[in-house]
């Protein structure tokens, strides 16, 4: 007999209208992400369109992902946006000191990100160099990529194929400045991003949403340290901040493909900790910013596993099992819920490199676990999100993950993770409930209650498979897949439906 795990969704509690940006990408100089995930050249026997892998821009298309985040990570904080412009011949080799030392032809720049983007039908956002960059630098980027007048570099634009302007909305001034980014203490940062976006215009046609670098995992310090400086050093400079940044890796337990039930519920316990870096870090910029004019972000977070046994260290390659999509699907469920203080999360990183959505060998190109469940989360985008509330019993008390979990939150709360965790949204109408199952064995029923409606024309669509350690090989690479969608009655305010152990779920039905 399977158990009956109960939620309750109540239409009428809102949350937030739920960012489309919640869905973003990042795809760094990294591996073999870039080159050849993405970049394979012209002349190269791989389809491509002007150079950019076929196969992967017709698997991402149909995901409509929002935003793609490039060029790093920390690679961006070394970048010379000037060596990725120009006939890519010239184009100077330099050498990627951060990953492995791997040689860098600059053959991906930013006319083809844009080109990347375009083609997969995703708007740019482009992390400019604060680390061993200038100010200058960074301000010819943008001029260059955005304006439409007559100026020496946009002419430059146009000589290198692009009349119009390539209007890059997001633009973050370095990347884990306190790190790889330039070992910066956060008032050292806060006076860099305060110098380098004073030189960072808006042009007519497109304003710049300026993104600064924020805390990794629970370092509220530095939070607390760049919102004091921006607010009381001398002069409010609050209002160049439009974004701050925080990175979160739940990490690993086991490998990225072997593990035991316990290590399972360890990185779900991890990943949902996730939490309360967005609560806290929040919390924090809600003293020095109580109307919430600077936006929240977390634009890199997943899991980060060992690196396959027959890849480089350097380039982070891993292979991504049904226990990737539960962390996804728990993921983005707590960022739903959290809809009124998140306004953009990317997943590291999109092909090849920790959690990707795609891996590809050669000519071949597979997906993932996590790229399902992107999929299968379309319909929240934009959707106003509703109180989801899980009755589901506590599996995992944080166990191995305990102390872990506890230094995410800012007030040492602690984290128990419930058999059933998810979220719901409305759109248009609709109700859209994706749920996961995090017991690595036990089957249920879930029983969702709907506080001030009825569903009809319920359709229910789920990601499952027998084994917890199930994943997608170039030799078996529909393994893990999305299942038809499936018809099912409602009762009333009620609806039963049967939720495999290890699971991601969603259920999408028409409110009357
Ligand atoms: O995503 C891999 C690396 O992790 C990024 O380059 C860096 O920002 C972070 O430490």
């Amino acid at each position: 007999m399977n158990t009956v795990q109960h939620v309750d969704v109540v239409v009428s509690e809102k949350i937030g209208t739920i960012s489309p940006y919640l869905h973003g990408q990042f795809a760094e100089h990294l591996g073999e992400l870039i080159y050849p995930g993405i970049w394979v050249g012209e002349d190269s026997s791989i389809p491509n369109v002007n150079g950019l892998r076929k196969d992967v821009i017709d698997a991402l298309k149909p995901l409509r992902l929002p935003v793609v985040r490039w060029p790093g990570g920390c690679f961006a904080d070394g970048y010379h946006w000037r060596h990725g412009i120009g006939p890519r011949e010239q184009r100077p080799k330099r050498i990627n000191y951060y990953w492995g030392m791997a040689p860098e032809p600059n053959h991906f720049g930013t006319h083809e990100f844009i080109a990347f983007c375009r083609a997969i039908g995703t708007e740019p956002y482009i992390t400019g160099n604060a680390g061993s960059g200038t100010p200058q630098e960074l301000g010819d980027w943008v001029e260059y990529c955005n304006f439409a007048g007559d100026s020496s570099l946009s002419r430059e634009r146009r000589a290198n194929g692009a009349d119009e302007p390539f209007g890059v909305k997001f633009w973050a001034v370095g990347n884990e400045n306190w790190g790889c980014g330039g070992s910066m203490d956060p008032e050292t940062y806060a006076a860099t991003y305060a110098r380098m976006r004073t030189y960072v215009f808006d042009y007519p046609g497109s304003t710049v949403h300026a993104i600064a670098c924020g805390a990794g995992g629970n370092d509220w310090g530095w939070t607390r340290r760049v919102m004091d400086f921006w607010k009381n050093k001398h002069w409010n400079r609050l209002g160049m901040v439009q974004s701050l940044a925080a990175h979160y890796y739940c990490g690993t337990a086991g490998t990225a493909t072997e593990y035991t039930s316990d290590q399972w519920l360890e990185l779900l316990c991890k990943a949902a900790a996730i939490e309360g870096i967005i609560t806290g870090h929040r919390a924090i910029m809600d003293e020095y910013d109580p109307k919430r004019n600077i936006n929240l972000i977390v634009d890199e977070w997943g899991t980060w596993h060992p690196v396959e046994p027959d890849k480089p260290n350097s380039g982070l390659y891993q292979q991504n099992t049904m226990r990737d999509a539960c962390v996804a699907a728990l993921s983005l469920d707590i960022f739903n819920n959290h809809a009124d203080i998140i306004y953009m999360a990317n997943i590291a990183q999109l092909i090849n490199v920790l959690q990707a959505l795609l891996l590809v060998d050669g000519e071949r190109c597979i997906t993932t676990p996590t790229y399902h469940v992107y999929d299968l989360y379309q319909p929240h985008r934009n959707a106003q999100a509703v109180r989801f509330v899980s009755q589901a019993e506590a599996i995992c008390d944080g166990g191995d993950a305990k102390e872990y979990c506890r230094a995410q939150y800012a007030d040492n709360r602690e984290l128990t993770l419930q058999a059933v965790q998810g979220s719901a949204s409305v759109k248009n109408g609709v109700l859209c409930v994706t749920a996961c199952n995090a017991h690595p064995s036990q089957p249920c029923e879930l029983e969702i209650d709907l506080t001030g409606g009825k569903l009809a024309d319920v359709e229910v669509t789920k990601l499952a498979c027998d084994d917890i350690h199930a994943h997608n090989t170039f030799d078996t690479p529909n393994q893990v897949c999305l299942a038809k969608p499936e018809v099912v009655a409602a009762r009333g305010n009620t609806l039963r439906v049967l939720f495999p152990a290890a699971s991601v779920m969603r259920v999408m039905g028409k409110l009357g």
